[in-house]
C-alpha cells in the first residue's frame, strides 16, 4: 500500500529531437499517511511531480501506483490537489466543502462537512462566502474541501506561500494538527526549507531530475524552529538545494 513512485520521466520539450527531461528517473516510495515535503529550486519540477501524482500529467516513462492502482487521470479516490484561491466565490464555506461529496451522491454530505467545518474551527463562518473570510480561513476552508471525499493522498502546492507570516504559522500548526487527526498521506511543496523541517516527517530534495536526497525528519512535535537539531536540518538542506551562498540564504528564509 501507500505511494510508489516508480523510473518516473517527464520531458515538455525537445532538444535537438531529444526529450528534454523535467523529471528523469525519479524513485520513492511512500508508506500510508507519511507526510513528505518536497523541496527544490524554482523549475527542478516540483509541480510537475505533484502535477503527475494528481493524474493531471502523464509520464513519459515509469509509472505511480497508488494503493496497488496505477494512476492514469484524475480521480477523487487516489488524490487531490489543493491550491489556493480554489474556492467558489459564489458558495458558502458549508457549500464549498460539501461541493465534492455531493458530487458523488454522498448522503452523509451534511454531516460529514459539519465534523470538517469543527476541525477547521470555523463554526460561526460555515454561511460565509469566501470573499468575507480571511486569507488563513480560506486555506483552512480549501483544506477541509480537499478533506472532505476523503482521498487517500493530498497533494499541495505551496498551499501558504500567499499568507502573512502569523498566518502562516497559524496554518502550519493547524495543518500538523489536521494530519495528525486525519492520518492522510500528504505530498506538500515548499519553497521555505524551515516550513518542511517543521511539518514533514521525510524531506524530499529535487535536483536535477532526480531525487536528490531523502531524508526522515526526527524531531518530536510540536518543532521548535530555534532548536539546534532543527537549525541543523535547514542548514543541511539550505546547501544541497542552493548553489550559492546567496541562494542558501533566500531558502533559509521562512
Ligand atoms: N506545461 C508545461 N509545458 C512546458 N514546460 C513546462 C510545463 N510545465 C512545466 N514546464 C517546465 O518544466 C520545468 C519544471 O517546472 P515546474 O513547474 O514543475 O517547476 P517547480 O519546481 O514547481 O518550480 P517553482 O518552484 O517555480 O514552482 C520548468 O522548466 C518549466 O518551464
Ligand atoms: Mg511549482
Amino acid at each position: 500500500m501507500g505511494v510508489a513512485i516508480e523510473y518516473l520521466h517527464k520531458a515538455f520539450d525537445l532538444v535537438d529531437g531529444e526529450p528534454k527531461f523535467v523529471l528523469e528517473d525519479v524513485n520513492l516510495q511512500v508508506q500510508d499517511g507519511e507526510f513528505i515535503c518536497i523541496l527544490g529550486k524554482s523549475g527542478c519540477g516540483k509541480s510537475t511531480l505533484l502535477n503527475l501524482l494528481a493524474g493531471y500529467l502523464k509520464p513519459d516513462k515509469g509509472r505511480i501506483v497508488v494503493n496497488g492502482q496505477e494512476i492514469d487521470g484524475p480521480s477523487a479516490e487516489w488524490g487531490v490537489v489543493f491550491q489556493q484561491h480554489a474556492l467558489f466565490p459564489w458558495y458558502t464555506v458549508r457549500e464549498n466543502i460539501e461541493f465534492g461529496l455531493r458530487l458523488q451522491k454522498r448522503k452523509d454530505a451534511g454531516e460529514t462537512a459539519t465534523k470538517l467545518i469543527e476541525m477547521i474551527g470555523l463554526q460561526d463562518y460555515e454561511n460565509a462566502y469566501p470573499a468575507e473570510l480571511s486569507g488563513g480561513m480560506a486555506q483552512r476552508v480549501g483544506i477541509a474541501r480537499a478533506l472532505a471525499p476523503d482521498p487517500a493522498v493530498l497533494l499541495m502546492d505551496e498551499p501558504l506561500g500567499a499568507l502573512d507570516a502569523l498566518t502562516r504559522e497559524a496554518m502550519r500548526q493547524e495543518l500538523t494538527r489536521i494530519w495528525q487527526l486525519s492520518g492522510k498521506t500528504i505530498f506538500f511543496i515548499t519553497h521555505s526549507v524551515p516550513e518542511a523541517v517543521y511539518l514533514a516527517n521525510r524531506v524530499v530534495i529535487l535536483k536535477d531530475g532526480q531525487v536528490e536526497a531523502d531524508v526522515p525528519i526526527n524531531l518530536s512535535r510540536p518543532r521548535n524552529m530555534r532548536d539546534r537539531a532543527f537549525l541543523e536540518y535547514v542548514d543541511d538542506f539550505a546547501r544541497m538545494i542552493a548553489e550559492t551562498e546567496d541562494e542558501e540564504r533566500a531558502v533559509c528564509a521562512e
